[in-house]
């Protein structure tokens, strides 16, 4: 059987030669898509709780370009180290409009995000007693708040068995010592913050959010300027819940509890404004049989694509010159010397041959930041508006690879 080189949309076939033009591998972020989408997420917010900040998830991907693009949208810089901290100030970030969270803040950057009036979501003890060095005035934190997410969504939390890690635990009464310490020492509870990985991404874990919020609500008698949900919303899938589904949800509940003009919801999505704008395109280097299989090798690899080796399929599409025939199965390789660096197997696909693209879509979030630099340093990124492509991060050499080192 023969296969037609491309029977997409004439729309879809223009954009993709469009992109495949510059030395691979390379990513491209589609900023139109990218405003598009993040549209959709405001308009949720302004229709269902119009008193609202979104913080743009630094570690989901803090390519510089895109944390200054999401800072022209309005969006505060959610970053969870004194690097990411650091670096939001370094592009610019309003020195109050920083969300900081996480185990790991450093005291010096803890008590200067306090000073600065940012939004501080303490995480552990160490911060409760660096609060002794805040003047009165500036003793203002939100907490991350640990629960049971397993129980109120079976087979939906990242660790069923083990639990969370983050926050103080409601239910062993670790969140209860907490609010004492912290009216003790006269610190205002500002907010909570409810950030929950999930496996599903599904509307059950922010009806559960909501609750869980309004139970703590009335429990402590909590007068919050804001409520934290955190991020791990889909976004940009047509098929996944969209914007409106989960902030329509949130607000049927939280709603009961809190004053919409008094009380802000803070959400700080990073997949969902960032996973689904994104493409990297490869090329193929080699196509090699061997007894068992045939490997096509590129110069794209998985570590780029999906870091954590947890992936088993990826939106994909060939871009390829002329009819091909049918291939029963190839596996499709990255560039490195790790053999599972082998991002899928095609089967019954067009026989693939050196000089084809392979081009992978929806591939912006923990990837770009989370990429080693193994054998091969970070690749070129593009930014695409109104049909055309400027480069946005030239890729690493040696000479970037060497920077801060010593030689000898
Ligand atoms: C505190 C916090 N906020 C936001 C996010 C962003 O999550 P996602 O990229 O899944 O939207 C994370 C991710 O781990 C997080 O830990």
């Amino acid at each position: 059987m023969i296969l037609e080189k491309n029977n997409g949309k004439n729309r879809k076939k223009e954009r993709r030669k469009r992109l495949v033009k510059f030395k691979t591998p390379y990513y491209v972020i589609h900023e139109d898509e990218l405003d598009e989408n993040f549209n959709k997420l405001k308009d949720a917010l302004e229709t269902y709780w119009n008193n609202y900040i979104i913080g743009y998830s630094y570690k989901t991907n803090a390519l510089p370009w895109i944390i200054k693009h999401f800072d022209s949208l309005g969006c505060y810089a959610e970053t969870v180290s004194e690097d990411e901290y650091n670096l939001a100030k370094l592009i610019g970030v309003a020195k109050n409009r920083i969300i900081y969270n996480g185990p790991i803040k450093t005291k010096n950057s803890f008590l200067e995000a306090l000073q600065n009036e940012c939004i501080v979501n303490i995480d552990s003890q160490r911060e409760v007693e660096w609060l002794r060095e805040v003047e009165l005035k500036k003793r203002t934190v939100g907490i991350r708040i640990n629960f049971n997410i397993e129980k109120m969504c079976p087979g939906q939390s990242q660790c069923p068995e083990e639990g969370g890690r983050f926050g103080f635990c409601y239910e062993n009464g670790e969140l209860s010592k907490v609010i004492k310490s912290l009216k003790e020492k006269k610190v205002k509870i500002s907010g909570i913050h409810l950030h929950t990985s999930s496996k599903s991404r599904g509307l059950d874990i922010y009806r559960a959010i909501a609750e869980i919020a309004c139970k703590l609500q009335k429990e402590f008698e909590l007068d919050l300027d804001y409520v934290d949900v955190g991020g791990g919303f889909f976004g940009g899938l047509p098929t996944k819940p969209q914007f409106d589904e989960y902030i329509a949800l949130m607000e049927n509940i939280l709603s009961t509890c809190f004053d919409k003009t008094k009380t802000k919801l803070i959400v700080e999505p990073g997949m969902a404004v960032i996973g689904a704008p994104v493409t990297y395109i490869t090329r193929v280097i080699d196509v090699k049989d061997t007894e068992f299989n045939r490997f096509v090798i590129t110069d794209g690899t998985r570590t780029s694509i999906d870091p954590l080796m947890t992936k088993s399929s990826y939106f994909h599409s060939f871009e390829i010159d002329g009819p091909r025939e049918v291939h029963p199965n190839q596996i499709i390789c990255g560039y490195t010397c790790m053999e599972h660096d082998r991002l899928f197997e095609e089967k019954d696909g067009p026989t693939l041959q050196s000089g084809d693209y392979i081009v992978y879509n929806k591939v912006g979030a923990y990837t770009m930041c989370l990429t080693p630099l193994f054998i091969k340093y970070f690749p070129d990124v593009y930014v695409e508006a109104n049909g055309n492509l400027k480069k946005v991060r030239s890729a690493w050499t040696p000479t970037e690879y060497v920077q801060r080192s010593v030689l000898e």
